[in-house]
């Protein structure tokens, strides 16, 4: 049995459904691959809690269940106010897991990668903005440096391109990759306004309580320039063209529909070029995808089409993502 120290960064809805798949799998991951999991730290705004012995996740799940933070813990725990970096330093787990929507997480990550710690992250701002430097340190170090939760939550879209497909040469992606404004639009289809399709989305814990990032196409951005860096080479977001779904009216979605289409916000990626946009779709085309689910459609020289589709949203669709990936880092560094 081999112990794996873990260091959790952000325990919202994608933290926490991660500890309770680690709760509710424990044995699981024992049984499968001989490994046991000792969460030395987790952290919110409001402070990091460590405890070189282990912390108990049913209880900081109470806790921050209970009063919001994680700040409110007391008992057996220390409370520490220091940032990330520190932290990192400071707990030196074997994995450090990024689950915060810190958009400067970028220099932790990388005092993460040089301290010598794993790191597994849902948080796409890091790479769409610092692919390159990340990864490249990462490789040369050695360290596991994995995101697959960063793009279509855990439908495996970026193992697929960065283990698989080795041999392929990929010529270009299509994608669907924002479940937000999928719903919205998909709203629209069945007569409500912009601004009813947008409450609802909020309401029903869809869209963020600042939806801009969504509406204006920036975080399918972030996912396609991700998915630019791993199928072809590093680039950055700034490099992205990207447009939202701000200009699209019920009258723009109800002539699609007269005519058997529906409007989609696609990302396109081909080699040196990423482009989000609405775009008129055929409601029989793969793309047309409603609901949470995302997709890609994914062409090779050697295989032709290949289409991957599935849940591209939620916590524990999210979670999916996050643990596949500490399970990956571990094995690795098991074998180190
Ligand atoms: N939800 C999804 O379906 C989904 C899917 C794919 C990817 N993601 C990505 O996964 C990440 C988490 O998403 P979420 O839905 O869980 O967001 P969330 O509910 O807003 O949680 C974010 C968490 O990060 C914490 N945080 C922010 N900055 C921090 C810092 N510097 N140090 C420590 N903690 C910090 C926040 O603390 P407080 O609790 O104190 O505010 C909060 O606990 C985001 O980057 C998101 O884009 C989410």
């Amino acid at each position: 049995m081999k112990e794996i120290t873990l260091s959790i960064f952000g325990f919202g809805n994608v933290g926490r459904a991660t500890a309770r798949v680690l709760i509710e799998k424990e044995r699981f991951f024992r049984e499968k691959y001989r490994l046991s999991f000792k969460v030395l730290s987790v952290a919110d705004t409001s402070g990091l809690v460590w405890l070189p012995e282990g912390i108990d996740l049913r209880e900081a799940l109470l806790v921050k269940e209970t009063f919001g933070r994680l700040s409110a813990w007391t008992n057996d725990y220390e409370v520490y106010s220091m940032k990330p970096g520190e932290a990192i330093k400071e707990v030196s787990p074997d994995i450090v897991i990024d689950v915060t929507n810190d958009t400067n997480a970028h220099p932790w990550h990388l005092r993460a990668i040089r301290n010598g710690s794993a790191l597994v992250t849902s948080n796409k701002p890091p790479l769409a903005f610092h692919y390159s430097e990340l990864v490249g340190e990462a490789e040369k170090r050695g360290t596991p440096y994995l995101f697959e939760a960063t793009v279509m939550a855990g439908t495996p879209v970026i193992g697929l391109l960065r283990e698989n497909l080795l041999g392929d040469r990929v010529e270009s992606i299509e994608a669907v990759l924002n479940a937000t404004t999928t719903f919205m639009l998909s709203r629209m289809e069945g007569g409500k306004s912009f601004e009813e399709a947008l409450r609802e989305a909020q309401s029903l814990g869809i869209a963020e309580r600042d939806p801009s990032g969504d509406v204006l196409g920036m975080d399918a951005g972030y996912k396609a320039t991700i998915l630019h860096c791993v199928a072809f080479h590093p680039i950055t977001f700034e490099e992205a063209k990207v447009m939202g779904i701000e200009g699209v009216t019920p009258e723009l979605v109800e002539r699609a529909n007269s005519r058997g289409r529906t409007i989609r916000l696609v990302a396109r990626i081909e080699k040196g070029s990423v482009t989000v946009e609405p775009r008129e779709i055929s409601l029989k085309s793969p793309l047309a995808v409603s609901s949470n689910e995302n997709v890609a459609l994914i062409k090779t020289d050697l295989l032709g089409e290949l289409l991957i589709k599935g849940a591209g949203a939620g916590p524990r669709e999210t979670a999916s993502g996050v643990v596949g990936d500490i399970v990956k880092a571990s094995l690795a560094l098991r074998g180190a």
